[in-house]
């Protein structure tokens, strides 16, 4: 590595790099020496009784030269303190060429601090674009798993295939995540995960209901509702203790964003559901925030300052497609009754706020990609059903928020090229839908692939008699089904196409993945087609 490599490290990632193996004391001499970064309160020999990487690896927000790595250092993940000592140490990384680790092209050490959990963000930078690279990481005289990751395209090369699969609502009481174990055997040049990545709630042991059914939990949340930070945290190390889960990290990078749950059931701007006082709120709010940064493979951009996380941002795969990650959450306005039109309608409403509104509006009207994918959490489709003898739908997706829809809407009909798709969650069913105006006969204006949870709701029903009252009541809704699983992509110059995946079963392990419906989008002419 030669000095402004070096340089460069140090800047990224804290500390670096050379000689890191070459023994911890001179290591650590040279670093201080060259940075002056090291604590004084480090842990120079950590010792550990077993493992410390029991919750996986992960990398995301990949760049035409670098990624985001991702570790933490969790002995005991279901103990507060996750069987750590309260003091920094430094994590070695590698980052190699092959799957073996033979031909090791970057390595260097970071600064796991107490202070995030142990959590451990290296950005990379330096590497070359459209490749796949493995890394792992080592304390003491533990190795981590090996992970795949995988650079962007150069921002003007041209692409002839993207594969990436849209996931989420992952809840751990509610079945195996299989599909994630699916996932990780695609060839996928990234994951999309749309939130819902752990639930709140305290555990519900015994018979409950389900979907009108009895229902037992396959396995239990360890803990009551999480408020505190430790809470959080051990929530998510309970849910990165799955192998299925460790097995998706570790094959591709991630584009994470957060929707309600990682902080509370239909969380809106600093309101809970409860009307707690929202500046006790963002106390939970703020501590949530950082379990999140601390346990996602995320950019320092990303780190929560003042109560507040940086999400939204994009990413383009060369001449292909670019890709816009939202945060419905953070900015929106409170939800208010379905039935209240007037402020279900009312301009003063946002679900993006006007900062991300107009980040979003310009990135679409950008003509240099030739599909734009908005990347989101909860349904833009208007999705309507019967119920009591009155239509109803959803107050805490799009359709609660008609004029933020009207104008996104709107936007991509004036700019675009009939080249934008867009891919959420949220709904725990798969939902294949065209997109029009909810006030006036516009015609097609882009497509929806909604999909369906890895396990929230359990096995499911199928096509149920919610499917059919909701496709009565929707027209542009194609199809519907409450199944578990994913939505694998596929994007080339010609189509956008969305190959909905489902499993047999989530609260049995090995359930049989099928494919449940095939829609393509073909540029420049928006709606879904049989594919
Ligand atoms: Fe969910």
């Amino acid at each position: 590595m030669d000095t402004l490599n070096r340089r460069r490290f140090l800047a990224l990632s804290g500390l670096s790099a050379m000689g890191a193996w070459l023994g911890t004391a001179s290591v650590l001499a040279a670093e201080r020496d060259a940075a002056g970064l090291l604590p004084r309160n480090l842990w120079t020999s950590p010792r550990f009784a077993s493992s410390p990487f029991t919750v996986g690896v992960a990398s995301g927000d990949p760049t035409p030269d670098g990624a985001v790595l991702w570790t933490r250092l969790a002995p005991q993940p279901l103990e507060f303190g996750s069987g750590m000592p309260p003091r920094p140490l430094l994590v070695h990384w590698e980052v190699a060429a092959d799957p073996q680790m033979r031909q090791v092209v970057q390595h260097g050490a970071s600064l796991a601090h107490p202070e995030l959990g142990h959590a451990v963000h290296v950005e990379l930078a330096g590497l070359l674009p459209a490749r796949p690279y493995w890394y792992r990481f080592s304390v003491a005289d533990h190795h981590s798993a090996v992970g795949m990751t995988r650079t962007l395209p150069a921002a003007d090369a041209p692409v002839d295939l993207l594969r990436f699969a849209v996931a989420g609502c992952q809840h751990y009481e509610e079945g195996h995540f299989t599909a994630w174990r699916h996932i990780a055997e695609e060839p996928l040049d990234f994951v999309f995960h749309y939130g819902d990545y752990i639930y709140e709630g305290a555990s519900q042991p015994g018979v409950r209901s389900m979907n009108g059914r009895p229902f037992t939990n396959l396995r239990n949340h360890v803990g009551e509702q999480t408020y505190t930070l430790d809470d959080y945290r051990r929530r998510y190390a309970q849910y990165k203790t799955d192998p299925d889960l460790q097995a998706a990290h570790a094959a591709a990078p991630w584009f994470v964003t957060f929707d309600d749950h990682e902080v509370d059931n239909n969380w809106a701007g600093a309101q809970d559901q409860d009307g707690t006082p929202s500046e006790v709120f963002l106390l939970r709010r703020a501590q949530a925030f950082q379990a999140y940064y601390e346990n996602m493979p995320l950019r320092r951009s990303a780190l929560p300052r003042n109560g507040h996380m940086q999400l939204y941002r994009r990413a383009r795969f060369g001449r292909l497609m670019d890709l816009h990650v939202l945060d419905t959450r953070q900015y929106r306005s409170r939800q208010v009754p379905i039935a209240d039109r007037t402020q279900v309608e009312s301009p003063a409403r946002s679900i993006v706020g006007a900062g991300q509104e107009q980040w979003l509006f310009d990135g679409l009207a950008d003509r240099a990609p030739r599909w734009h994918t908005i990347a989101h959490q909860v349904s833009l489709g208007n999705y309507a059903r019967e119920k009591d003898g009155v239509i109803v739908s959803s107050d805490d997706q799009w359709s609660g928020y008609l004029d933020s829809r009207r104008r996104l809407l709107e936007h991509i009909q004036r700019t675009g090229q009939g080249n934008v798709v867009t891919a959420c969650g949220d709904a725990h069913r798969h939902y294949a839908s065209d997109l029009v105006q909810d006030n006036r006969d516009s015609g097609i204006i882009s497509s929806e692939f909604l999909a369906t949870s890895i396990t929230s709701g359990a096995d499911g029903q199928g096509e149920d008699e919610f499917a059919r009252n909701t496709l009565r009541h929707s027209p542009h809704l194609r199809a519907v089904t409450d199944k578990r699983g994913y939505v694998l992509c596929e994007v080339t110059d010609k189509h956008w196409i969305g190959d909905m995946k489902i499993l047999d079963q989530v609260m049995k392990p090995g359930g049989t993945l099928s494919r449940w419906r095939r829609y393509a989008v073909e540029h420049g002419r928006p709606g879904l087609q049989e594919a």
